[in-house]
């Protein structure tokens, strides 16, 4: 028999590492993992359960709901709010967080969440995702909305599971970057992508085309320059791609390299972009940095922006470092000119 290790194994082995850990975090991620598992069996069940389509409504953000959307909120709150480990929760599909019912006790982390990131693509069986961030709050109190804005930094944790050929989960605590794959007979992740590192040069890039009218100088400059490929500065040919599911774009870049963008846009001054620095940058930029990446806005790094507010909205450019520092030095080639 192969020597597997389970995600629990491999959370337990790092946890005693720590003299401060008392299993309250162990118990935590014990709880997203079950929900995860949860929601990939519906994802997979698709339109056997009804579960595909819109829900008719609008979340926060002003977007249409799908009915898997709500499913999935559902179901990671109710497979959070009792265990003892949260002061509380914030959802990308609710507009305040979440808070822990009376009956049960508070505990030290708050849990930020985006639960079915990609959805545009569930009617169609494309990968969809659920993304998570763990931080630590004042224990026993009943967090105030600003305990939430804090610095990606301060993540303890972050991590997203792929709902893809293969159910996946990549984690980080902040000691490199693994990933497990679910073994769907068993009912367990076992540990398959050891240290995951994000090569530092790549020729691949990810973005939405149709928005190119609305993109600043510096995201012209560099797209033209792939896009011109061996007749270009560049010298190389360049691949594209674009999923339209973060989850899967990060996925890629973490096994392959390249960069990912949803840059700033013109089209709207008031949406700086259209992902959200609390459910899908932060976690994300904790993720690509600690497999050896880069994640900026194109003029700060991802990790360092100070959230305003819960629903916030960020320009996103990470993947391998080379291309990535190249980028953010377009943006200051421009401002420097301005
Ligand atoms: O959650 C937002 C999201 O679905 C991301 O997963 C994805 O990267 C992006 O939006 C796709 O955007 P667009 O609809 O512009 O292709
Ligand atoms: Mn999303």
């Amino acid at each position: 028999m192969t020597n597997q290790v389970t995600l629990t194994q491999f959370i337990i082995e790092q946890q005693r590492g720590l003299p401060e850990a008392s299993g309250t975090f162990t118990l935590l991620l014990n709880n997203i993992v079950t929900a995860c598992k949860q929601i990939s069996h519906r994802v997979n069940c698709g339109a056997l359960i009804g579960v595909l389509g819109s829900a008719e409504s609008e979340n926060v953000q002003g977007e249409v709901q799908k009915k898997l959307d709500i499913i999935t909120n559902d179901i990671m709150v109710r497979a959070l709010d009792w265990s003892g480990s949260l002061g509380g929760m914030a959802s990308e599909e609710i507009n305040d967080p979440i808070q822990i019912p009376k009956q049960y006790p508070k505990g030290k982390y708050l849990v930020l969440f985006d639960p079915l990131d990609g959805s545009s693509n569930i009617d169609i069986n494309l990968t969809v995702g659920t993304i998570f961030s763990i931080l630590r709050c004042r224990e026993g109190v009943e967090p105030e909305p600003e305990d939430f804005l804090r610095k990606g930094s301060e993540q303890v944790c972050a991590g997203f599971v792929l709902y893809g050929p293969s159910t996946m989960l990549v984690l980080t605590t902040g000691n490199g970057v693994n990933g497990f794959t679910l073994d769907q007979d068993v009912g367990e992740f076992i540990l398959t992508h050891c240290n995951m590192k994000i090569p530092e040069d790549a020729s691949e890039f990810a973005i939405n085309m149709s928005n190119q009218r609305f993109w600043e100088a510096p995201i012209k400059r560099y797209v033209d320059e792939c896009v011109a490929g061996s007749d270009g500065p560049r010298e190389r040919d360049f691949n594209m791609r674009w999923v339209a599911s973060l989850v899967a774009e990060v996925y890629r870049i973490l096994n392959r390299g390249g960069v990912f963008m949803y840059p700033f846009d013109l089209r709207n001054p008031a949406k700086p972009g259209k992902l959200r620095l609390l459910y899908e940058a932060n976690p994300m930029a904790f993720i690509i940095e600690q497999a050896g990446g880069a994640c900026s806005t194109g003029r700060e790094r991802v990790l360092d922006v100070k959230p305003t507010s819960i629903h916030q909205r960020v320009p996103l450019i990470l993947g391998s470092k080379n291309e990535v520092e190249r980028i953010v030095g377009y943006h200051r080639d421009m401002d420097g000119a301005a």
